[in-house]
């Protein structure tokens, strides 16, 4: 502390009160009488300071400690200030929103976040910010865990050893002519058991922390908005997203096995061939070949829907 003191030009005081706030913050500083501050290089802790040091981005990162659903408060946000690439995340939230209206379990030690996008495109031609989504959580969880193996399942859901660890959600705001802007909610199960979730999903979801993918939340994070953003940089400038489609189709969850696609009028089974340059997933069927714009995968396994 009194070297600390001496090195930044502050008080003794001041010191102990940053200590105190970081501590509150969540990181572990112990203070040893006569042998100074530790700092526990592996607290996992989500900050906005933290995030913004890991970051390539200068956009505004808030972390909150809990709201109703980041998607809300960032469409909020993104009608007062919130630039491109802005990102609302919240420790808890308590009504977190699933696709198709379901209820997402947002306990803390997740990462429940929402990036601000205002890319100029038609709405027509928004398809590809969703993939991009996940491949930009698949990336990061790689880079800070090269021995996870994180698949995406058909259109943005991403998986570990077949379970979901992360679930994605795109709003979109605008008219028939201009996207004015899209929040793209990321929900990733981190540092929590799924044991403390209700109901079936112990059976269809995981955590990393259950899968022993050891990762600082605040890095992952910061990593998912880079690669999103770089992604659709890319998508934006050159109007093509074969760069995103090309990784996606390198990671597709149950490729080559029978599925289930439902929620597009009926029920299909057939085997998964891949997705098309759009999108599109492509099936092979009894009947020969379908392809579907929207739905969901599913498969039967040890007797639960997944
Ligand atoms: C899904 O059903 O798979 C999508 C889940 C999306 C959850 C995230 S958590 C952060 C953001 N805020 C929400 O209310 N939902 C998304």
């Amino acid at each position: 502390g009194e070297l600390m003191s001496r090195v930044i030009g502050i008080s003794r005081v001041a010191i102990g009160k940053h200590i105190k706030a970081l501590r509150a913050q969540g990181f572990d500083v112990y203070a040893k009488p006569g042998g100074g501050y530790t700092l526990d290089t592996v607290s996992d802790v989500l900050g906005d300071g933290l995030i913004m040091s890991y970051s390539k981005t200068d956009a505004d990162v808030i972390v909150l400690e809990t709201v109703k659903s980041t998607n809300i408060d960032a469409k909020a946000w993104a009608e007062d200030a919130a630039v491109h690439g802005a990102m609302m995340i919240a420790k808890t939230q308590s009504a977190g929103r699933g696709r198709k209206a379901r209820h997402w379990q947002s306990v803390d030690g997740g990462i429940w976040s929402s990036t601000i996008l205002r890319p100029t495109v038609a709405p027509n031609d928004i398809q590809p910010v969703t993939l991009a989504a996940a491949v930009a959580v698949t990336q990061a969880i790689k880079q800070n865990n090269p021995d996870a193996h994180p698949l995406i399942k058909w259109p943005n859901d991403v998986l570990i050893n077949g379970k979901k660890v992360c679930g994605i959600l795109t709003e979109f705001v605008g008219d028939m002519d201009a996207v004015r802007y899209l929040v793209v909610g990321i929900g990733i199960n981190a540092a929590f058991s799924i044991k403390d979730l209700e109901g079936e999903l112990l059976y269809t979801a995981t955590t990393l922390q259950d899968e022993n993918i050891d990762i600082n939340r605040s890095k992952l994070i910061a990593d998912v908005r880079d690669n999103l953003l770089a992604l659709i940089d890319i998508w934006t400038e050159t109007k093509s997203a074969s760069h995103i489609i090309q990784y996606y189709k390198q990671h597709m969850a149950y490729k080559d096995e029978e599925v289930i696609i439902t929620g597009a009028g009926h029920d299909t089974t057939g085997i998964l061939v891949g997705i098309l340059d759009d999108g599109t997933l492509k099936i092979q069927t009894d009947d020969g070949f379908e392809e579907v714009i929207s739905g969901e995968i599913s498969m039967r396994r040890n007797n639960h829907e997944i």
